[in-house]
């Protein structure tokens, strides 16, 4: 089965033709990175105005890249939540209209969900895992049990990991968008250079939480407080310790849930799985506990139309189809959470 996946929840306008959930014929991502660059950040209305006058030479794009006739697509997915309401509104109303048009069915899928699904594009994998969701909107650790079946565990309690990131690049105007550029100048830094605090809330309800306002504060306006005797106040020292702070926090709570749940297998998804430290990091902890680990190659970490195609593939093979009511959401919302 032919899917077309459609992506438009932030900044990414990606259109994807996947076969059978997992063959990607074709993965347009058109980046608005150039678009928001003068704001250092996403601005929503410049974005959802981009999806507007994009969203249509994508699908084209897409489809030409395909190598395929339109008329040989067998379904449409479309990313319905969460994200920016206005740029999920294009994709969403697209994705109708499309699909209405040429009679084909269509699904909704949750941005969340599909990019726990993107290493299946590239991995045979076998539930239960632990996933591990790092991105510019959310962190979380969850239990998967099935495509559509996740209990979170924990969650940040304030920003997310990537947004962290993100607003530290700003800080210190060190390059847009901010994750790949701490990743870049970490490259040629001093990680121990700054010992940035960790917070102590990993104990008792927050076991599994993470918070990135307290490392926010303290690298943006308490540097020289943690800055080691003799080590440089240098652009790549601050983001090589930042990185390895911000990183080191997942990688703990990943850890108390390993332990906690005896869970074997470890599937990282999101863009801040594209940082090198993190995936250096994932490694480790194959090779250290001797588990499954699983991350998707850079291009499926960051948002993409093929892992929306992937994931909306198994519900409208199982008969799944979305009214042409769907709506987009802003918020994270289905899933349980459940503490230790
Ligand atoms: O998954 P994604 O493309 O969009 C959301 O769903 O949010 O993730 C974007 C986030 C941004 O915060 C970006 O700075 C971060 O992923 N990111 C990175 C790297 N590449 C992208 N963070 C750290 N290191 C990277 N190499
Ligand atoms: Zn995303």
């Amino acid at each position: 089965m032919l899917v077309l996946g459609i992506e438009s929840s932030c900044d990414e306008c990606s259109v994807a033709v996947v076969e059978d959930g997992r063959r990607i014929l074709s993965n347009v991502v058109a980046t608005q990175v150039d678009v928001h660059r003068p704001y250092s950040g996403v601005v929503p209305e410049i974005a959802s105005r981009t999806h507007t006058e994009w969203i249509l030479p994508v699908v084209r794009t897409a489809i030409k890249q395909a190598g395929i006739d339109e008329t040989m697509l067998e379904g449409v997915a479309v990313t319905y939540r969460p994200g920016l309401i206005g740029s999920l509104l294009v994709g969403v109303s697209f994705g109708k209209a499309y699909a209405y048009s040429r009679a084909l069915p269509m699904v909704g899928v949750d941005h969340i969900l599909a990019h726990l699904y993107a290493p299946q594009l590239e991995f045979e994998i076998e539930y239960p895992f632990l996933g591990l969701l790092v991105s510019g909107g959310h962190t979380i650790i969850c239990v998967a049990k099935d495509i559509d079946d996740i209990e979170i565990l924990g969650t940040t309690i304030d920003d997310a990991c990537g947004e962290a990131f993100d607003k530290i690049a700003k800080f210190y105007d060190l390059g847009y968008p901010g994750g790949v550029a701490i990743d870049r100048l970490a490259q040629s830094g001093d990680a121990e250079a700054f010992d940035f605090p960790h917070p102590s809330l990993h104990k008792g309800d927050h076991r599994y939480d993470v918070s990135y306002s307290g490392l926010k504060t303290a690298v943006a306006n308490q540097l020289e407080q943690f800055r080691r005797p003799g080590r440089e106040r240098s652009p790549e020292n601050i983001a090589a310790s930042f990185q390895r702070a911000a990183i080191e926090m997942l990688v703990s709570r990943l850890e108390n849930a390993l332990e906690d749940t005896g869970l074997k297998r470890v599937v990282a998804g999101g863009g801040v799985v594209a940082n090198s430290y993190l995936r250096k990091r994932l490694l480790e902890i194959k090779e250290g506990r001797g588990l499954e680990t699983y991350f998707p190659s850079l291009k499926l970490c960051t948002d993409n139309g093929a892992m929306i195609a992937g994931l909306g593939y198994h519900y409208l093979a199982r008969g799944e189809r979305a009214a042409l009511s769907l709506t987009a959401s802003a918020r994270v919302t289905g899933f349980r959470k459940t503490y230790p």
